[in-house]
């Protein structure tokens, strides 16, 4: 069966893709007790951000395997990578599409999410500094930036033309 994968940028003030961007984050919610956050911050923080969003096509329509949502000054509100779709690049790739219009990214992640927090380092994030109680459940996050020097870019614009 063939199957496309294209990610698509969704402007700030629209809507689409909303409803199956919080499916695929309940699902992770559940499955692996991250992205927590509640519907209303959800929709508010979706509608303020750029989105990308990749999309599989395949015989029975569309389907998002996952989306990055970021705020003007290049802070990413969130990254979900369907697990079906993991271990491919597509994470980096979805922070790449950030990195070509901010020359410095930054996001937060939970202290107990090592996934996610090797998978910021791997692409040279630096933890900035630990906040004790970030989430509504007290849990704490770190910090995590990677720096105006435009190495983020540069090594994500070499993965894009590959
Ligand atoms: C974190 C997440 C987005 C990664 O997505 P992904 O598509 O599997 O990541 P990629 O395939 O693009 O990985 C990019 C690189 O990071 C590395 N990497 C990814 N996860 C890793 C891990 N757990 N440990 C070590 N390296 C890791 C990959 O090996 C790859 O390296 P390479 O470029 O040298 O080949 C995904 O696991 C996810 O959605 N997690 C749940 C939601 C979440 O935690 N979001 C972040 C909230 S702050």
């Amino acid at each position: 069966m063939s199957v496309t994968l294209d990610i698509r940028e969704v402007e700030p003030g629209n809507e689409d893709y909303e409803q199956q961007a919080w499916e695929l984050k309940e699902t992770i919610r559940k499955r692996e007790g991250v992205l927590k956050q509640r519907r209303g911050f959800f929709s508010d923080a979706y509608r303020r951000s750029t989105v990308h969003v990749a999309i599989e096509t395949g015989q029975d329509g569309e389907r998002l395997a996952g989306f990055s949502a970021v705020r003007r000054d290049g802070y990413i509100l969130f990254l979900a990578v369907d697990p079906e779709f993991r271990g491919r690049g597509l994470g980096k790739q979805l922070i790449a599409r950030v990195a070509e219009n901010h020359a410095t990214v930054t996001c937060h992640a939970r202290t107990t999410n090592e996934n996610a927090l090797k998978f910021y380092e791997h692409l040279g994030f630096e933890v900035k500094r630990r906040i004790d109680n970030y989430y509504e459940d007290g849990g704490g996050a770190y910090y995590l930036k990677h720096g105006s020097d435009g190495g983020l870019a540069q090594r994500l614009s070499e993965f894009m033309r590959r």
